[in-house]
C-alpha cells in the first residue's frame, strides 16, 4: 500500500488510462486528473504542465516526465529543491535502436534508391559499398545513444560515440569514444553518418549546424532524432545543395507537426517521420514510474532512483 497524492497532467494525452494504470499498480494511492484548484498533491506525472501546475502545487516532492526529454519542462520556474525526474528508457531504446539502423542500412544499401527503381518498373542492382566508408557517430551516449551505438556495432559499422564526460574503456565495446567540446571536431571528422541523441539544452542547441556539419567525412548523412531546435534547418539545406551531405532522415522538427510549406516537405534527399522513432509506451511507463513512487514513498532516497533530472545541467 502505498499511501500518497498523485495528481496527472498530461497535456495532449488522455489521462484516463494513465489514472487508471497508476492506480492499479499503487493500491492505496489517490490519482486523480489535475486541474487549476486541484487539491495538493505529493507527486505530479507530466507531459508539458503549465506553469500554473507547479505555482499552485507547492508541497509536490517530484515532478515524474512521461518522456525522456525534458526540454519543454525545464523552461518552467521550478522551485529549488523540486525533483525532477524523466523516464528512464522503459522500452524506449529498443525502438530508437531498431529506427536508427534501419535508417543507417537504408541509406548504406541505398535501398531507397532501389525502392524507387522498382517503382519504375526497373530491376538494377547497385555496386556494393564498404561500411569502412560508413563510419557513424552517435551524439549523446546516455540511455539512447548508448543502445544505438551497440546496436550499429552489431551490423560491423566502424562506430564513434561523443559525449559530455568521457567513458572509460570497455564500456561501450566496439565504440570509440570521444568526450567534451575539445574531442567535437575529432569525432565529426572521423564520423560520415550522424546520429543526433543529445538532449536540447543550451549548449546543444544549434549544435547541427553549417560548421560542424561540414567537418563530417563528405557524402555525409543527418539522422537528428532528438529535438528539432538541435538542427539549424537552413545549414542543413544549404550542405545538402552543396552535395557534401547526401540527405537526411529527420524524425524531430523546430516546430511539430512540421509547417505547411516547409521546404523539408517533398525534398528529395530528405525521409521524413513524425517524431515517431521512440514512443512512450504507457504500461512499461506507469510500471517505472510507480515503482519509483513506491520507493520513494518507503523512504528511499532520491540517489537511488534511476532517471533523476541534473536541473543545473539541463537533463
Ligand atoms: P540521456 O540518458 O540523458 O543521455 C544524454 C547524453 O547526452 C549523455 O551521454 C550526455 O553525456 C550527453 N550530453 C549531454 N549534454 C552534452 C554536451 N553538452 N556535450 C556532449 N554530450 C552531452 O538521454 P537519453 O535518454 O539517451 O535521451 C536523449 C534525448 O533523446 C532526449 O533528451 C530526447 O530529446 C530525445 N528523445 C527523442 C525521442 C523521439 O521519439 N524522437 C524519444 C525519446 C528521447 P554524459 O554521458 O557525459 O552525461
Ligand atoms: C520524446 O521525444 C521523449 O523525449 O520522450
Amino acid at each position: 500500500m502505498t499511501d500518497c497524492r498523485i495528481t496527472l497532467c498530461l497535456t495532449g494525452t488522455a489521462p484516463e488510462p494513465w489514472q487508471a494504470g497508476l492506480s492499479a499498480a499503487l493500491p492505496g494511492a489517490h490519482v486523480s486528473v489535475w486541474a487549476p484548484g486541484a487539491p495538493p498533491a505529493d507527486y505530479a506525472v507530466v507531459w508539458a504542465p503549465p506553469q500554473q501546475l507547479v505555482d499552485e502545487q507547492p508541497g509536490l516532492k517530484a515532478l515524474f516526465n512521461i518522456g525522456a526529454g525534458v526540454d519543454a519542462l525545464l523552461k518552467l520556474q521550478l522551485p529549488p529543491g523540486l525533483a525532477v525526474v524523466r523516464l528512464d528508457d522503459a522500452g524506449m531504446s529498443v525502438q530508437m535502436a531498431e529506427y536508427v539502423c534501419q535508417a543507417v542500412i537504408r541509406h548504406f544499401r541505398e535501398l531507397d534508391v532501389s525502392e524507387a527503381d522498382m517503382a519504375q518498373g526497373q530491376w538494377r542492382f547497385r555496386k556494393p559499398r564498404s561500411r569502412a566508408d560508413f563510419a557513424v557517430g552517435v551524439l549523446g551516449l546516455g540511455v539512447l545513444g548508448s543502445r544505438v551505438a551497440q546496436a550499429l556495432h552489431t551490423f560491423e559499422f566502424p562506430v564513434n560515440g561523443w559525449s559530455r564526460s568521457a567513458k572509460a574503456a570497455g564500456v561501450l565495446p566496439g565504440v570509440r569514444t570521444f568526450a567534451g567540446a575539445a574531442q567535437l571536431n575529432d569525432f565529426l571528422a572521423a564520423s560520415r553518418v550522424l546520429v543526433n541523441l543529445l538532449p536540447l539544452t543550451p549548449e546543444t542547441e544549434n549544435i547541427l549546424n553549417r560548421e560542424h556539419l561540414s567537418r563530417l567525412q563528405p557524402g555525409g548523412y543527418v539522422i537528428n532524432v532528438a529535438r528539432g531546435a538541435h538542427l539549424v534547418d537552413a545549414d542543413l539545406l544549404a550542405l545538402l545543395g552543396s552535395g557534401h551531405l547526401a540527405g537526411a532522415t529527420l524524425d524531430v522538427f523546430r516546430t511539430e507537426p512540421l509547417p505547411a510549406g516547409h521546404p523539408f516537405w517533398h525534398h528529395p534527399q530528405l525521409t521524413l517521420t513524425p517524431h515517431t522513432s521512440a514512443r512512450t509506451l504507457r504500461d512499461e511507463s506507469i510500471a517505472q514510474i510507480a515503482g519509483k513512487i513506491s520507493a520513494l514513498a518507503a523512504g528511499q532516497p532520491l540517489s537511488a532512483i534511476a532517471g533523476v533530472v541534473d536541473t543545473g545541467l539541463g537533463y
